[in-house]
């Protein structure tokens, strides 16, 4: 992946560094140290545009949901994409996945330019591309059996064989923690994490390389999140599955993802290793994230959105500085700030940033921040 520097040049984010932090993960997945990601996304730019006959009422509700995003992920690694409601997390996982088409922009996976490829081809290529939703209510129809909605991708991608595809549905159910009498109850019979393990086996039936799992635990109860969380990342090991993983809490993706991107208004403000993210926050949102991780004292949650805030003004249309300039307390009355739109670019090995003064408000918020622990790992309790 390629990003654009300060001089209009280009950088490279360090990448080699990926066993390593497969390594200190403990996830046991094999991310592929020098080799071609799996995954290359380049520029992608989308604005959603109303279908009023008036050209002004269109441009006025114009949202630029995504400005030019680029990220890549290895074989074997989880990517986290992080933000807050509206930032476009899912507008990127729907381009990548050719759900939704991007005005503009490459996604290139294994190689393959996915924007150029005939239906025919894509239809091929998605049983390598799957995803799993939030919300598993809706993305499982009642009438149909368990069995028979983990079946359907199978016949869909030409596996008439009735009874392997039956024996593999079945293995499939079985490793996500169903048994076989489960399997001919209808979706609507399971508890919520009960069908985001049906949603997960949907999923991966078809043997996929790159799983994107688009807030899979936000509508569950937390007590059932951990155990989900669980299983994704014991299946990542056994099946060595790539994850682009979009959560809004930071606190999930630390311990899930080998890297985070921050999102903001559509676009990757910071990206870092999961732990280099954490111990050396950079752009000023990441650090208003980081402060607005609950904990469990009332006084330190209220001090610390008074502050910051938290609130990104949805769809909102920046004008030509930093899209965040409006809130943040770095850079408010800053000249530069308001005037000049800051790049993406590398400030130390595999950690980039977008801000003219990065650092500056991790350094005026150390000491709360280091008094506050982030909760705990839900898979290290
Ligand atoms: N189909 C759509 N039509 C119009 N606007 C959309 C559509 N989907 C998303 N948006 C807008 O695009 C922005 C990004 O949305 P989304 O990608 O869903 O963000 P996230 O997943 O981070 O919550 C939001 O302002 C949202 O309202
Ligand atoms: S560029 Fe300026 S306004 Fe934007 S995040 Fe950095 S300090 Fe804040
Ligand atoms: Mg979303």
């Amino acid at each position: 992946m390629t990003t654009i520097n300060d001089d209009g040049g280009t950088v490279r984010p360090g990448d080699g560094d990926a066993v390593e932090r497969g390594m200190r993960l403990g996830s046991g997945s094999a991310v592929e140290r020098g080799a071609r990601p799996l995954l290359e996304v380049h520029g992608l730019t989308k604005t959603y545009r109303s279908k009023s006959v008036s050209a002004r009422l269109r441009r006025a509700n114009e949202v630029k949901a995504l400005r030019e995003v680029s990220f890549d992920v290895m074989r074997g690694e989880t990517l986290g994409l992080v933000g807050e409601s509206g930032s476009g997390k899912s507008t990127a996982a729907s381009c990548v996945l050719r759900l939704t088409e991007p005005d503009s922009g490459s996604v290139t996976f294994d190689g393959v330019d996915v924007r150029a490829l005939s239906k025919a081809e894509l239809r091929r290529l998605r049983s390598r591309m799957q995803i799993v939703f939030q919300d598993p209510y809706g993305s499982l129809d009642p009438r149909f059996s368990v069995r028979e909605l983990v079946e359907e991708p199978l016949l869909v991608h030409g596996l008439r064989d009735e009874k392997a595809r039956r024996e593999r549905a079945l293995q499939m159910l079985e490793r996500v923690g169903l048994s076989a009498s489960q399997a001919e109850l209808n979706a609507h019979a399971f508890s919520g994490g009960q069908r985001q393990r049906i949603a997960i086996a949907r999923a991966l039936v078809l043997n996929p390389e790159l799983v994107v799992l688009d807030e899979p635990v936000t509508a569950l109860d937390v007590s059932v999140q951990a155990q989900v969380l669980n299983l994704l990342t014991e299946l990542q090991k056994e099946l060595n599955l790539t994850y682009l993983f979009i959560v809004h809490d930071l606190a999930v993706a630390q311990y899930l993802c080998h890297r985070i991107a921050v999102m903001y208004l559509g676009e990757i403000v910071e990206m870092a290793s999961s732990q280099e993210l954490f111990d050396n926050p950079l752009h000023p949102y990441t650090v208003t994230l980081l402060m607005a991780a609950p904990v469990p004292d009332p006084d330190v949650m209220a001090g610390r959105r008074t502050a910051l805030g938290t609130t990104a003004p949805a769809g909102s249309k920046p004008g030509p500085g930093c899209p965040l300039q409006p809130r943040c307390p770095v850079g408010m009355n800053r000249p530069e700030c308001s005037s000049q739109r800051p790049l993406l670019r590398e400030v130390a090995p595999g950690h980039l940033v977008a801000c003219h003064y990065p650092g500056e408000l991790k350094a005026a918020v150390a000491a709360p921040l280091a008094n506050t622990a982030i909760p705990e790992s839900p898979l290290n309790p």
